[in-house]
C-alpha cells in the first residue's frame, strides 16, 4: 500500500504514534497514517511530553522496512523523515529549513518540527512508525525543551500556512525516501541529510541520560550516529540532545 492511502483523522487523541501502534497490531498495513488535530498525551523523544494543540500538524506513519538488511540502519529513519519534511516545507512554504541532529527541523535557527520514530515486530515483521510534530499554525511555548527554542511556520511566514497542502508533501516526499531505504540507497539518504544539516562543522553540546559531551561535530556514520572530535579524538554518540553553540 502507498503511504497515506489509508488516513485515519481524528479530532482528539492521546498520541498519533500509540494509535497507529494499535492499528499496526491490528493488521493495517505499512503505509497507514494517523492524524490529529490536537494530541491530549502527545510523546516526544526521551520521554518527554509534546505539546499538541489545535493549528499544528500531528501525524504518524508505518513504514514498511521489508528491504532494510540490518538493524543498524533504522538510525536512518528518523534522519530522512526530518529531509522529507524539510523538502515538503521549501516546496509549499518556500522556507529554508535546516536539519540538527538526530531528528529536528529548524527554521532560521528555532526548531519547527521534531520526530519520533519506533521500530515494531508484527508477525514477524518488521515495521517502523514514524512520528512528525509540525509546529504550523499553533501557537508555540518557548523555551519549553531545554535545549531548542521553538518556531512555527506561521510564525516564519508571517501568515497561516495550508496543513492539508504540508501534510500531502511530506507524505509524498516521505515515500520517495523511504523507496530510497528499501533500496537499500543508503548514501544517498545521508547525503541529502548532510546537506541540509546545521549541526554538521558545529561545536556542539551532547546530553546522554549519563553524560554531557563538548566537541564539533564532523559527520554522520552509517547508521545515522553522530561522528564528534573530542580533544583531538573520534567518538560516535547513538542518541542524546544536541545543542549547537555557533
Ligand atoms: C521530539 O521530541 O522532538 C519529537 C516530537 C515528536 C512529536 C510527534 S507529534 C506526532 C507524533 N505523536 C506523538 O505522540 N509524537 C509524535
Amino acid at each position: 500500500m502507498n503511504i497515506g492511502q489509508k488516513i485515519f483523522r481524528y479530532g482528539s487523541v492521546t498520541s498519533t504514534n500509540v494509535i497507529l501502534k494499535e492499528l499496526a497490531l491490528e493488521g493495517f498495513e505499512p503505509g497507514t497514517v494517523v492524524v490529529s488535530v490536537i494530541q491530549t498525551k502527545g510523546c516526544g523523544r526521551l520521554e518527554r511530553a509534546w505539546d499538541s494543540p489545535k493549528g499544528g500538524l500531528w501525524l504518524s506513519v508505518l513504514l514498511d522496512t521489508g528491504g532494510v538488511q540490518s538493524g543498524e540502519k533504522f538510525g536512518l529513519i528518523p534522519l530522512m523523515t526530518a529531509s522529507a519534511v524539510a523538502d515538503a516545507m521549501a516546496s509549499t512554504a518556500a522556507l529554508a529549513a535546516r536539519l540538527k541532529w538526530p531528528n529536528d527541523v529548524l527554521i532560521n535557527g528555532k526548531k519547527a518540527c521534531g520526530i519520533l520514530g519506533e521500530i515494531l515486530k508484527v508477525e514477524g515483521k518488521q515495521l517502523a512508525i514514524v512520528g512528525i510534530g509540525l509546529n504550523v499554525n499553533n501557537p508555540v511555548r518557548e523555551g519549553y525543551e531545554f535545549s531548542a527554542v521553538s518556531t512555527s511556520v506561521s510564525e516564519e511566514l508571517g501568515k497561516d500556512a495550508d496543513l492539508l497542502e504540508l501534510e500531502t508533501a511530506i507524505l509524498s516526499e516521505l515515500a520517495n525516501r523511504n523507496s530510497l531505504l528499501n533500496a537499500g540507497k543508503y548514501d544517498q539518504i545521508l547525503n541529502e541529510w548532510r546537506g541540509l544539516s546545521d549541526t554538521l562543522g558545529k561545536r556542539v553540546k551532547i546530553t546522554t541520560p549519563t553524560e554531557e559531551i563538548e566537541g564539533i561535530a564532523k559527520d554522520v556514520n552509517e547508521s545515522g550516529s553522530l561522528v564528534l572530535e573530542r580533544d583531538g579524538k573520534v567518538e560516535t554518540i547513538v542518541a542524546g540532545d544536541c545543542e549547537h553553540f555557533d
